[in-house]
């Protein structure tokens, strides 16, 4: 394994207080790098001071969208230890989307372990009040210096770390979803179930229309017949119909949630059955018109668990349970915050100490 080049800051700046870190407007003061080459694979491994990035303004990722990411969180638990939530499936899902743009591939085990020195090194980052962690975002981006489309070469790694709070204002407080009939995110067959910059470039337009008309996000049908719900901007999502919690399927064009995964397993040991299918928005709006719906939700690393309290759709708002958090989105959100944040035992195996 190679080994890691150290440098400190001079300058560490000071910390944000909780009260207004909003999402993603702070970063630590170091973040990790490597670069890959054909001849040397990945190499230079190093923590450096944060700053600025120096590319070639031919470099593959401004013209051609090379990039993939990752999301996971650094949490303080209640004795002021510092634990992860799953971060191996973080690694596993960018080889995933690497392999689907054609970035190299990551050493996993190499990845985490430089994950976990770089966590070590900000750990004074991670916040310690209610719903407070350490955002901790990995990319990797083509880096040729070449106009010309063709199968990419070199590439750059990084890892930067930002103190959070809640990703919607509104906290764990319901949010309004409009379901997108214009638009597309993904296909069948292209890019939807890796976690690439341009699934969220493509989003941009919905996304920012539906601001406009009050509502935080959208929520996106299938690409090919428009008919079946897949996901929002930045989480799953998760509908209880009559007693039976349905999340659309991982069909190609859904991205395959961490969060998705976890909550599908915390219902099924709280005894509440959950069916992966393919879910029309013919049937959700049926469900929500005769009362059968009864909760929604979407599940994310930054989101955590966000309410569902308005459901758009062709103009016509339904209110999903009077507008307020349903007893099944509340329990789902006690249980994963309380093992992410080291509250409860984690029978899972799903933390990881730093
Ligand atoms: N879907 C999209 C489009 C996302 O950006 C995210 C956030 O990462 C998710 C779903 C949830 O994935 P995870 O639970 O792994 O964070
Ligand atoms: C995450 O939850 O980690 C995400 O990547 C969502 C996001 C685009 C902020």
């Amino acid at each position: 394994m190679q080994s890691i080049r150290i440098e400190k800051t001079t300058m560490p700046k000071s910390k944000p207080d909780a009260a207004v870190l909003g999402f993603g407007k702070y970063f630590t003061d170091h973040m990790f790098m490597m670069e890959y080459t054909p001849d040397k694979g990945w190499h230079d491994a190093r923590i450096v001071p944060y700053g600025n990035l120096s590319l070639s303004p031919a470099s593959t990722v401004f013209h051609y969208g090379a990039e993939i990411f990752e999301g996971l969180k650094a949490y303080r638990t209640p004795k002021g230890e510092i634990q992860l939530f799953r971060p191996a499936e973080n690694f596993k899902r960018m080889n995933n989307s690497a392999e689907r743009i054609r970035l190299p591939q990551l050493d996993e085990a190499f990845a985490l372990s430089a994950l976990v020195r770089f966590v070590d090194m900000e750990r004074d980052w991670v916040p310690d009040a209610e719903g407070t962690s350490l955002y901790l975002r990995p990319f990797l981006f083509g880096n040729d210096e070449s106009l010309g489309v063709h199968s990419i070469r070199n590439a750059v790694y990084v890892v930067i770390a930002s103190p959070v709070g809640s990703y919607y204002p509104e906290g764990i407080n319901p949010v309004k979803i409009m379901i997108e009939t214009a638009d597309v995110r993904a296909v069948r067959g292209g890019t939807g179930y890796a976690k690439c910059g341009g699934n969220y470039a493509a989003s941009n337009r919905a996304g920012e229309i539906a601001e406009k008309k009050g509502f935080s996000q959208v929520l996106w049908l299938d690409g090919v017949e428009r008919k079946y719900v897949e996901e929002v901007g930045a989480m799953n999502v998760m509908f209880k119909i009559a007693g039976v919690v349905v999340t659309p399927a991982l069909t190609g064009s859904i991205l395959p949630g961490v969060t998705r995964s976890s909550c599908i397993r915390l219902l099924q040991d709280m005894g509440i059955p959950v069916e992966e299918r393919l879910l029309s928005v013919d049937e959700l709006m049926d469900a929500a018109e005769s009362g059968k719906l009864e909760e929604a939700w979407g599940c994310g690393t930054a989101a955590v668990v966000s309410p569902i309290g308005q459901l758009s759709y062709a103009g016509v708002d339904h209110i999903v349970n009077g507008g307020r958090i349903g007893e099944t989105t509340q329990k789902l959100y006690d249980t994963l915050t309380g093992i992410q944040w080291g509250r409860l035992p984690d029978p899972y195996g799903w933390t990881m100490k730093v």
